[in-house]
């Protein structure tokens, strides 16, 4: 029998004067991957950041492991063991690998250890020294977010939007890890733009419309069930979503990564991955981009 970990009834939120959340109501078992779906605006960071007491005001019921938690302040919400990786990644990109790691103050008391969390994240390991204010890339900083989610030991962690501008390799790593949390005791709710990915990885999913949960139900169902995978409900991350688990490649587009610092990390994130330099990855794609149908198509045997 499920025993929920993080039980929300009738959750309402605001900021400020603006109602956003009308009522979601959803649990998240221990040992369960749990994914939050729904359009672009459709109030899942705000749930997310609600469970934590990060909107100006909420109402309803937020249960954390049987303790009521609605009218608590976030610090004491963390402490009974939720992690949270949100959509901005949270990283300080003046501080090294270790120093972000090094940060939370749990280490200190019963945390994971540093060489815990390199055993998890190798890459980090061989960055753990970069000097102060050099780049990572995408790949490497939401690693370092999940990592810096994770070293506190929570009973759940949040994400929120993992493979937001990512390249697929750097993707499908991330998602075994996240496959891997709930044998260590790790519980998730994690809100992902691949709708196909996040209904593998999950036992059940809800999908949001306008502040209210639209639809609930097992993941591998939705996963099946062709219409839903393509439909309305998920707006643009429907449409993302390949169907045949293969991300396509996505950068980001808003102003914090513009479109061309997303290529070049995706193109960076895949060469690190490959083993290969990036003009030879970025040469590959564009071979590609030439041979498509529509690159044959607009190439027609001259430059246009
Ligand atoms: N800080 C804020 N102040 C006022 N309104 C906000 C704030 N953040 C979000 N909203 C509004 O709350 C609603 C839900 O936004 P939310 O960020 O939760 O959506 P989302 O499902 O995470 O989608 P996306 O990440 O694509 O924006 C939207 O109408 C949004 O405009
Ligand atoms: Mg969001």
């Amino acid at each position: 029998m499920a025993t929920p970990f993080l039980e929300v009834k009738d959750l309402q939120g605001w900021y400020g004067e603006s109602h956003v959340l009308h009522g979601v109501d959803l649990t998240v078992n221990k040992g369960e991957v749990v994914t939050l779906l729904g359009r672009n605006g459709a109030g899942r960071t705000s749930t997310l950041k609600s469970i934590l007491g990060l909107v100006g005001k909420r109402k309803g019921s937020i249960a954390v492991n049987g303790i009521e938690t609605v009218s608590w302040p976030t610090y004491k919400i963390a402490h009974l063991g939720i992690g949270y990786c949100p959509e901005e990644r949270g990283i300080f990109s003046s501080l090294s690998v270790e120093e972000n790691l090094m940060l939370p103050p749990e280490i200190a008391k019963g945390g994971m250890s540093v060489d815990e969390i390199y055993e998890m994240f190798p890459n980090l390991r061989e960055r753990r020294k970069t000097a102060q204010g050099t780049k990572l890339s995408g790949g490497e900083q939401q690693m370092l977010a999940i990592a810096r989610g994770l070293i506190m030991k929570p009973r759940l962690l949040m994400i929120d939007e993992m493979s937001q501008g990512l390249a697929p390799t750097i993707v499908q790593g991330l998602f075994s890890i996240v496959r891997s949390l709930p044998e260590q005791g790790v519980s998730v709710l994690i809100v992902e733009q691949f709708v196909t990915h996040a209904l593998d990885v999950a036992s059940r999913a809800y999908v949001l419309e306008k502040g209210e949960v639209a639809l609930s139900g097992d993941a591998a169902e939705l996963a099946r069930d062709e219409a839903f995978v393509k439909g309305s409900y998920l707006g643009e991350s429907g449409i993302d979503a390949t169907g045949n688990g293969e991300a396509e490649l996505r950068f980001d587009d808003n102003d914090e990564l513009p479109l061309a610092a997303g290529l070049l990390e995706a193109i960076e994130d895949r060469a690190a991955q490959d083993g290969r330099n990036a003009t030879e990855v970025l040469l590959d794609l564009l071979r590609q981009a030439l041979e498509s149908p529509a690159g044959q198509r607009n190439g027609n045997g001259g430059m246009s």
